[in-house]
Formats: structure tokens, C-alpha cells, sequence
């Protein structure tokens, strides 16, 4: 039989983008040869500041019809402050693909990786192993709203949140698919119903009726406020934690960084569906600080592999991708700077590709 074939558009960008990637594609290709499955790789040079000195845009205008029927975009990083301002390249590449592409779950794994210093004293790696789903498309940030009477005392700004049965229901769907599927099924839902009073039990009531389909997922909720506190104090406490855009943001960077460095955290941005192609990057930008010095972190690239490989439907090829990393971090010849190693880039992902086994 011919193995899975998995058509990817990769998108290095800017900075170390372009170094990081490639570490996560030697890693893809060994998955590939211990898995059983194949990889077609086509190659894009736009959503980079380099294309937009080149072209004055960001992205060619037939963008969407060239990668939008691939299974998944392997994304690196964009921006290059000092050519093009943030906003530009931001708003010009990946905002759109998380637009167009209606990638409405925003997925962030917290996990505490061995030999990776966490600022939370006395946890060790399996104390801290969460995945947070952000709600991506709606919510607190619409764009329905306005200001009168500008400059004036009565000036009155006003700025709606937008929930919808559809927006809410689909990605609690997607967080209770989830939390099914992992050992502990246990969801944990991030409300703020006491100070929201309309459209926060709203979701808790979208949580709860969703819930009766899900028998086997146990469910708890807790307002935002507290619930930013048992991150710190009781991370053990969660498996899946599903919030509104603007608590999801909170909480995707606040479980992270309770979890170490911002070189190993990854992210994927994806349409459940498969309508269109999700989208897997790292969290990190393309720090212009290191480019070129081959010091980058390719873990949070690597993990960000991982990722597009479960939702390919390649679960046992993503974990031992997980596990490799693991492996690998747990030995200090292969941890790049920011982890107070003195291995390069290319020498870690070679480590980590080296180390996929069955
Ligand atoms: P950044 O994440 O690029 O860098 C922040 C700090 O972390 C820097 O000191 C950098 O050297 C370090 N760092 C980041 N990734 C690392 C890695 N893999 N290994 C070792 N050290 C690493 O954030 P910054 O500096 O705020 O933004 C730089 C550019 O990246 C800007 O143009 C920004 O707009 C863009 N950016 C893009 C993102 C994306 O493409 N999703 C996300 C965040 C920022
Ligand atoms: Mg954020």
C-alpha cells in the first residue's frame, strides 16, 4: 500500500524563520521514514518582508488559490521591523491566512519539558502537561462598536462582543473532541459569568449543553480571575482548557511562560473542519536579535511539527516527535543558548530527527 501523502505549503518568512524551518522539515522527513507516511513540500517565498522589498506586498494577489488547497501551512515567522513596519507584515500574511482560512481554534500544548527551567518552583516534567483552545474569530474582538462626540466630555466609546451559537458551539466542540481523546478527559472551561453578566453564561450555557453530548468528558469552569491563579498554583489541575478569544489569549501565553522559554512553544491555528488548510508555527517571532547567528531555538518549529502531524492524522508519528524532543532536551549537548547550551540550531534538530524511533 503507498503511505499517507500529505501535501504541505511551507512558509519559512523572515528572521530565523528561515532557520528554524528546516530544522522542522529534517524533522518531518525522519517521521516520515519511521511512519509510514510521505510528505510533498512546496516552497513559498511570500509572506516575508524580502518579497514585499521585492513586490510592495506582502503576498502575491492569487495567494489564497496558491496554497489554500494544501492539507496544512508549515509557517515560520514574519517581520523584519527595520525594512517594514509590524503592522504591515502582520496584517498583510498571517492574519489574512487565519482570516480566509477561517481557522477558528487557536491550539497552544503547555507541557514542562525536562531540562527546560520553569519559573514555577518545585515542578517537575509531568506535573505540567495542558493543552489551552482559543476561541480565534469572534468575541471581545469585533470590530462592532464606535466613539461619539469625540474630544468632548461626553465622549462615549463603545466596543461590542460578539458571540454567536455557531462561533461558540464549534469551538467547544473542538475542545471536548479533544479532551475525549486524552487520558484524563477532563475539560475546564474559562468563564467570567459574575462580572459578564449576558454573554458569559451564554457560553457557560453553550458549555453545559455541549457537555450532555460528551458523557465521558468531566467538566469543571472557573472565572477568569481564579483561574489565572490556579495556572500558577495548580497547573496539574488541567487537560484542556477552552476560553473566549480574549481569556484564550490570556491564558495561551500565560501557560506557556509558566512553562519555561519562548523557544520551544509552538502553536497551531486550525479549521477543524478541513475546509481550508490549517496553519502550524511557532509562538516565537523572527527575532531579528539572532538571525543569521544559527543560535536559534528550533524546538518551538519542531513542537509546531508535531502538532500538524496529529491533526494529519498521524497521532503516533506526532508523539514520538514529542518524545523525541524530550530525549533531546534532557541532554545538554544539544541545547541551543537561550537554554544555556552551546549547540547550533541545525545541531539540535539533527539530534531531535536522529532520536525519532518508534
Ligand atoms: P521574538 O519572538 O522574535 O523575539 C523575542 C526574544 O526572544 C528575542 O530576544 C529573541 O532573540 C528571543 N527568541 C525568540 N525566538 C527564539 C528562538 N527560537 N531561540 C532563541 N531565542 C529566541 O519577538 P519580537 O522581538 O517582539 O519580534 C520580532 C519580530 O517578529 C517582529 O517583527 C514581530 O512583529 C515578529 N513576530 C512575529 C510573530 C509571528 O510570525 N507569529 C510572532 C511574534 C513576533
Ligand atoms: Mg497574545
Amino acid at each position: 500500500t503507498r503511505p499517507n501523502l500529505h501535501r504541505i505549503a511551507v512558509i519559512p518568512g523572515d528572521g530565523i524563520g528561515k532557520e528554524v524551518v528546516p530544522e522542522g522539515l529534517r524533522v518531518l522527513e525522519a517521521a516520515a521514514a519511521t511512519f509510514d507516511c510521505a510528505f510533498h513540500f512546496d516552497h513559498f517565498d511570500f509572506a516575508s518582508c524580502d518579497y514585499y522589498q521585492q513586490h510592495g506586498e506582502m503576498m502575491p494577489g492569487d495567494w489564497k488559490a496558491l496554497i489554500g488547497g494544501h492539507d496544512a501551512i508549515f509557517f515560520g515567522a514574519v517581520g523584519w521591523p527595520e525594512t517594514v513596519p509590524d503592522h504591515v507584515s502582520l496584517w498583510g500574511s498571517l492574519i489574512q491566512f487565519r482570516r480566509e482560512f477561517d481557522q477558528y481554534v487557536n491550539l497552544r500544548p503547555v507541557r514542562l519539558m525536562p531540562g527546560v527551567p520553569t519559573p514555577l518552583a518545585g515542578r517537575v516534567p509531568g506535573d505540567i502537561d495542558f493543552y489551552v483552545v482559543r476561541e480565534n474569530t469572534e468575541g471581545e474582538y469585533s470590530s462592532i462598536g464606535g466613539r461619539i462626540f469625540p474630544d468632548t466630555e461626553r465622549e462615549v466609546v463603545i466596543q461590542e462582543t460578539v458571540m454567536t451559537r455557531v462561533g461558540v458551539d464549534r469551538v467547544l466542540r473542538y475542545a471536548f473532541e479533544l479532551a475525549q481523546r486524552r487520558e484524563k478527559k477532563h475539560l475546564t472551561s474559562a468563564t467570567k459569568s459574575n462580572g459578564i453578566s449576558i454573554t458569559m453564561p451564554y457560553w457557560d450555557e453553550r458549555v453545559a449543553a455541549m457537555a450532555a453530548d460528551y458523557p465521558d468528558v468531566c467538566w469543571d469552569k472557573y472565572h477568569i480571575d481564579i483561574l489565572t491563579a490556579h495556572f500558577v498554583q495548580h497547573p496539574d489541575w488541567f487537560d484542556v482548557v477552552v476560553a473566549s478569544n480574549l481569556f484564550g489569549d490570556i491564558l495561551s501565553d500565560l501557560g506557556p511562560a509558566c512553562t519555561g522559554t519562548i523557544g520551544i512553544a509552538p502553536a497551531g491555528n486550525i479549521n477543524p473542519e478541513r475546509r481550508f488548510p490549517s496553519l502550524f508555527e511557532p509562538v516565537h517571532g523572527s527575532a531579528p536579535d539572532i538571525a543569521g547567528q544559527h543560535i536559534a531555538n528550533p524546538v518551538g518549529q519542531i513542537w509546531a511539527a508535531a502538532l500538524m502531524l496529529d491533526h494529519l492524522g498521524e497521532g503516533r508519528a506526532a508523539a514520538a516527535v514529542v518524545r523525541a524532543i524530550e530525549d533531546v532536551l534532557a541532554r545538554p549537548e544539544y541545547r541551543t543558548r537561550d537554554l544555556g547550551g552551546e549547540a547550533s540550531t541545525a545541531e539540535c534538530g539533527k539530534a531531535i530527527a536522529d532520536a525519532i524511533c518508534v
